[in-house]
């Protein structure tokens, strides 16, 4: 019966974590996966979720099921991480939000939602994007329409080809954003081009999909969500899918969410039936764990703020790596400018390795970076940055 199924190739971001584990080079490097890793090239369990569990344990807990919409804590919590609180109590702004298993289940809620009930049929995303983008909006049954995003070097962003591919995009059909530290790239728009952008979304009566994966990993929590709470100000209506992997380090947990934000309370609340209605028939309801230890930390003040140093300090590691890789590579290619790594953001960079080079880095390196030439910073050590710096330099 099975015998006509195809084999589909390995994913392109966890085949090559396949690829890594099985090389038994000892000086491998993975810059892979967007996971962020310390120091010692491992990845921790924040202290803010180990007291977080550790509180959850000793509390008299329950396995029971979860409403299909998750805790109402923690989606209250997710609103005002997004929002702000002041946005969140506004009178004129209604957000509704529901856990979901990760980011990437709550972006294809987000394209099951727009298709079943808005008859959208187009998304537009940006060209480059997350290699899964494409493939989870065309399993949501959406074509996939790219928008020009980079300039001609390829490492910065040509804004005007933004808007002038998104001409083409017809009302009703539905833009994904990248709300900060664009993946692959590492670079985002400025804060007078995300107020156009928005005005320019509205305008043309498209359905915007933020993609919140990295909220804290740009500039800060708060600045990171401009892109949103500068679009639902003005009077906009919004998906916004968000995810902790990323800043709570919470990945194998998946947990994340998915919210709607209008400025109409009935809007709103019709919108949460229908997010119900979709999980109740592709997942049922959330798993617990993940959810409770955001909650527990979100509400705890003492934990919050542990949290919060934390997540800095990964962020200015991040950015103190960039600055060490670009002396580094600077050192060794004198001729080529690499400054435009410092000016981009979050875990990636875009690094103009073509996907020659990228091989070459593998087969001869053992050192594994995306086809596409996009490096997880995070993944830089002070014990493996010479030793790849070399690599690429030599490769260049
Ligand atoms: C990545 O882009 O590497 C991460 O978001 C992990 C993933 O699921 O691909």
């Amino acid at each position: 019966m099975f015998e006509s199924a195809p084999l589909n190739p390995p994913d392109s971001i966890f085949g090559l974590i396949e690829q890594f584990k099985k090389d038994e080079n000892p000086l491998k490097i993975n810059l892979s996966v967007g996971v962020y890793q310390d120091e010692s090239g491992t990845t921790p369990v924040m202290q803010c979720v180990r007291l977080a569990e550790e509180k959850l344990l000793a509390g008299h807990g329950t396995k029971s099921y979860l409403p299909i919409d998750g805790a109402p804590a923690y989606n209250q919590a997710i609103g005002k991480l997004i929002l702000g609180e002041s946005l969140y109590d506004s009178p004129s702004v209604h957000s509704v939000s529901a856990q979901t298993p990760g980011g990437t289940v709550s972006l294809r809620l987000a394209g099951e939602l727009l298709r079943r009930v808005f008859n959208v049929n187009t998304v537009w995303m940006s060209n480059p994007t997350w290699a899964n983008h494409p493939k989870i909006y065309g399993a949501a049954g959406l074509e996939v329409k790219k928008y020009d995003y980079l300039d001609e070097q390829g490492t910065g962003l040509d804004f005007d080809r933004i808007l002038e591919s998104l001409r083409h995009a017809q009302p009703n059909e539905a833009v994904l954003l990248h709300t900060v530290c664009h993946n692959p790239t590492g670079v985002d728009p400025t804060i007078e081009q995300w107020k156009v952008l928005g005005e320019f979304i509205k305008e043309r009566q498209l359905f915007p999909i933020f993609d919140f994966a990295y909220q804290g990993f740009g500039e800060s929590l708060d600045a990171d969500a401009f892109p949103i709470r500068n679009f639902i100000e003005s009077g906009g209506e919004a998906l916004v899918c968000n995810s902790f992997s990323k800043n709570f380090g919470l990945y194998a947990e998946r947990v994340g969410g998915i919210s709607a934000i209008s400025p109409n309370a009935e809007t709103a609340a019709a919108m949460l039936s229908q997010i119900k209605l979709t999980i109740r028939t592709m997942y049922s309801n959330p798993p617990l764990h993940g959810g409770a230890i955001v909650n527990t930390v979100l509400h705890d003040s003492e934990l919050r703020k542990l949290w919060t140093s934390e997540l800095t300090e990964i962020r200015q590691r991040i950015l103190e790596l960039r600055e060490k890789f670009v002396a580094a590579m600077q050192a060794r290619v004198p001729e080529k400018n690499f400054e435009y790594i410092n000016r981009q953001r979050g875990m990636f960079s875009y690094s103009g390795l073509t996907p020659e080079q990228v091989e070459r880095l593998k087969s001869e390196y053992s050192i594994y970076i995306l086809g596409s030439g996009r490096i997880n910073v995070a993944g830089i050590n002070s014990e493996n940055l010479d030793r790849l710096c070399d690599a690429i330099a030599s490769v260049v």
